[in-house]
């Protein structure tokens, strides 16, 4: 079902009200609240289990509007912001008065966005303010990337969900702080290094995967409940069976050269060949395999290029260390 517009009114009144309201975005779908409503803002950490000092995303209509939001608005943000906007790109900039500290988990620098999706520009134009929004998950699982994701995730914790279609990008934006003169990635996403790079002229430093840069980006973010174990592209198939024969429930991410071999697991997913079709498909695997019933998830990094490196980004952190043990189901006895 694809929302219409008395859905888009109702929900930019729920907005006004001071509810949450789940919206899809061209990367992910995000659970939003007014901004400026800093108890509706507050909301957003109860409901997803995010600890308050992780910052939220400010979703704005237009680059027009970016000058509201910030302290001021460097030449570097304005050239990314008019190439980028609407589009999957994050800027970090120094935080406007009007955005609360409730959004920006205390920081004086706020992140803020133009998604590129026709309903959540409806909506942020009807609403007429500014949206803060993470992705509509609890805090540490996979971001949702259609509504039923969203429903079967969230329930009855949000007041209104603005039903698209699965998004299109599928990882989430790419954050760039520009709050100096040297901008800096701190999350690989949707807008490419190498499309920044063009535009900008000049070489860009990108975090290694053990840093981490960004407040509220644990090494386990963005992770099923199956335990995610990375291994060579050729070391895939041998991994899993051997999984297997120990009694696990293996689900495999068969890269795109074995997407034709027969392996012994409990469920497979053959690895798109394009990078935007797995970066589309990504989130939707992991959770097919945890529907599945997969305790554990064998797979292997693409490229580190062009989408590629948010794509190793995420299954890095979903391959990362969890915050308590207690959710890695043991294996079968
Ligand atoms: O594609 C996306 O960015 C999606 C859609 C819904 O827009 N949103 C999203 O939000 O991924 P979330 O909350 O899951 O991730 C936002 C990231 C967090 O890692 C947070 O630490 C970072 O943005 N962030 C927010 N404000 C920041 C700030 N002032 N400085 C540095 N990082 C910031
Ligand atoms: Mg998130």
């Amino acid at each position: 079902m694809t929302a219409t517009n008395s859905d888009i009114e109702k929900a930019a009144g729920v907005l006004r009200a001071g509810g949450l309201v789940v919206f899809p975005t061209e990367t992910v779908y995000g659970l939003g609240a007014n901004a400026e409503d800093r108890a509706a803002v507050s909301r957003i950490f109860e409901v997803k289990g995010r600890p308050p000092s992780h910052p939220l995303i400010v979703h704005i209509a237009g680059v027009e509007h970016l000058g509201d939001w910030v302290e001021n608005v460097p030449a570097t943000a304005r050239l990314l912001a008019e190439h980028f906007w609407p589009g999957p790109l994050t800027l970090v900039l120094r935080r406007g008065r009007r955005v609360p500290f409730e959004a920006t988990g205390g920081l004086e620098t706020v992140a803020v966005r133009v998604p590129d999706h026709p309903l959540a520009l409806a909506l942020l134009a009807t609403f007429g303010g500014g949206v803060t929004a993470p992705s509509a998950n609890r805090f540490g699982s996979v971001s949702p990337t259609t509504a039923d994701h969203v429903r079967a995730e969230l329930g009855d914790a949000v007041d209104f969900v603005l039903d698209g279609s699965p998004c299109q990008v599928g990882v989430e934006s790419t954050i760039v702080d520009v709050t100096s003169d040297v901008p800096a990635v701190l999350r690989p996403g949707g807008v490419t290094r190498e499309d920044l790079e063009a535009v900008l002229g000049y070489p860009l430093e990108v975090p290694s995967a053990s840093r981490v840069r960004v407040p509220g980006q644990h090494p386990s973010h963005y992770a099923p409940r199956a335990r995610v174990v990375l291994v060579d592209p050729e070391q895939v198939i041998a991994e899993a069976e051997l999984a297997r024969e120990r009694g696990h429930r293996v689900g495999v991410f068969l890269p795109p050269p074995f997407a034709d071999a027969p392996v012994k697991a409990h469920a497979v997913v053959a690895v798109p060949r394009s990078m935007a079709a797995y970066a589309r498909g990504l989130y939707g695997f992991l959770r097919e395999l945890d529907q599945r019933g997969c305790d554990l998830i064998i797979a292997s990094l693409p490229p580190e290029e062009g989408l590629g490196l948010a794509i190793a980004n995420r299954l890095r952190r979903a391959a990362g260390p969890r915050p308590s043990a207690s959710n890695i189901p043991a294996p079968r006895p």
